[in-house]
């Protein structure tokens, strides 16, 4: 699978290159060039060009789309470090701390203008359409941000509301991914439709195993750090399913934990690892996770055009379960 999207990734790496040659200053241009180049799975650009391939479009048509989205989100992942002062990033230092916070900020700034400028390479008919569909994907990503945020300090979290704050922080961008690359091939607009809809149910699955991998996944190939989610107190679908499942003394203790912030979180972290097992939690995000993926593959059957991009699309949905990184 990791094969067969190669010629994909390697387009998008070389066209990244062609586009992000910068000069001074080097501040503002070495970070951006930095987060990019540390890589990443480049999932929503892949996403974004088979998009395109379904309609037998070139997928060069595609880049540009594809890009803009990739900048996007390297952009969200420099501000998302910041505001979860989170130290690593793809294996590496973040770039707030590489660098400083506004390094960061001011990066992160000149990216999203690089994203929208990616647009500018399609004409009127098309610009206007995908302009409209990436701001607003833009503005609900910053909605699902403030949710995640807001969530840390409150105690009242639902599921439903955790449901819908990934949705707007994670699941958009893999819709607009898609429907961007399918607009670019000339999809109809009801394939543009059950693409977004697959994009969100795969979004969604994809936010539920990095939930899971924040906590319980392989720090050296995850490459973030292990546990940042609890000691940040972020209410994921793992807390919140534990506290559902635990009774007594452990909810409370699971509620109490996640209402401080110890300088030293190694003592907190192993014990909420702890009641998270004991109830089960690891589990039920897994079959969270299977009932998203069979909604995107639900999804993905009512898209009228057929060939191998779908295929890839399917293999694709198919192995979110179980990547580790
Ligand atoms: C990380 O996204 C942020 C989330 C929405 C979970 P990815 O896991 O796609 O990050 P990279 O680009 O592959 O590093
Ligand atoms: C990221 O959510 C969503 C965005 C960056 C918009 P997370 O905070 O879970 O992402 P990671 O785990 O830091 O990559
Ligand atoms: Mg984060
Ligand atoms: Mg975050
Ligand atoms: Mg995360």
């Amino acid at each position: 699978m990791n094969q067969t999207l190669d010629h994909y990734r390697q387009a998008i790496e070389s066209y990244l290159q062609t586009e992000l040659a910068f000069g001074e200053p080097a501040e503002l241009y070495a970070p951006i060039r930095y987060i990019l180049e540390l890589g990443g799975k480049r999932m929503r650009p892949v996403l974004a060009l088979l998009g395109a391939d379904l309609y037998g479009a070139d997928t060069r048509q595609a880049l540009p789309a594809a890009a803009a989205v990739e900048i996007f989100h390297n952009f969200s992942l420099v501000h998302d470090d910041i505001m979860d002062a989170a130290p690593l990033r793809r294996g590496r230092p973040s770039v707030h701390k590489k660098w400083n916070d506004n390094a960061a900020i001011l990066s992160g700034d000149a990216m999203l203008i690089l994203a929208y400028r990616q647009l500018d390479a399609y004409d009127a008919a098309l610009f206007k359409p995908m302009a409209a569909l990436f701001s607003r994907t833009a503005l609900e990503v910053c909605e699902g941000q403030q949710y995640d945020m807001d969530f840390e300090e409150r105690d009242d979290v639902s599921t439903e509301a955790y449901l819908e704050m990934i949705r707007l922080k994670t699941a958009v961008l893999l819709g607009c991914a898609l429907q961007l690359g399918a607009m670019s091939g000339g999809a109809s607009e009801a394939d543009q439709e059950a693409l977004y809809a697959f994009g969100i149910n795969l979004g969604m699955a994809f936010q539920l195993q990095d939930d899971y991998l924040d906590a319980f996944g392989d720090p050296a190939v995850f490459g973030k750090q292990p546990g940042g989610d609890i000691m940040a107190n972020k209410k994921t679908f793992l807390y919140l399913s534990a506290l559902e499942s635990l009774e007594g003394a452990a909810s409370k203790e699971l509620r109490d934990l996640f209402t401080v912030r110890p300088a030293e979180p190694g003592a907190k972290v192993t014990r909420v690892l702890e009641l998270f097992r004991q109830a089960g939690a690891d589990g039920l995000i897994k079959d969270a996770i299977d009932a998203y993926t069979q909604q995107a593959l639900q999804h993905l059957d009512s898209v009228k055009a057929e060939g191998a991009a779908k295929d890839l699309l399917t293999a694709f949905a198919g192995e979110l379960r179980t990547r580790n990184y």
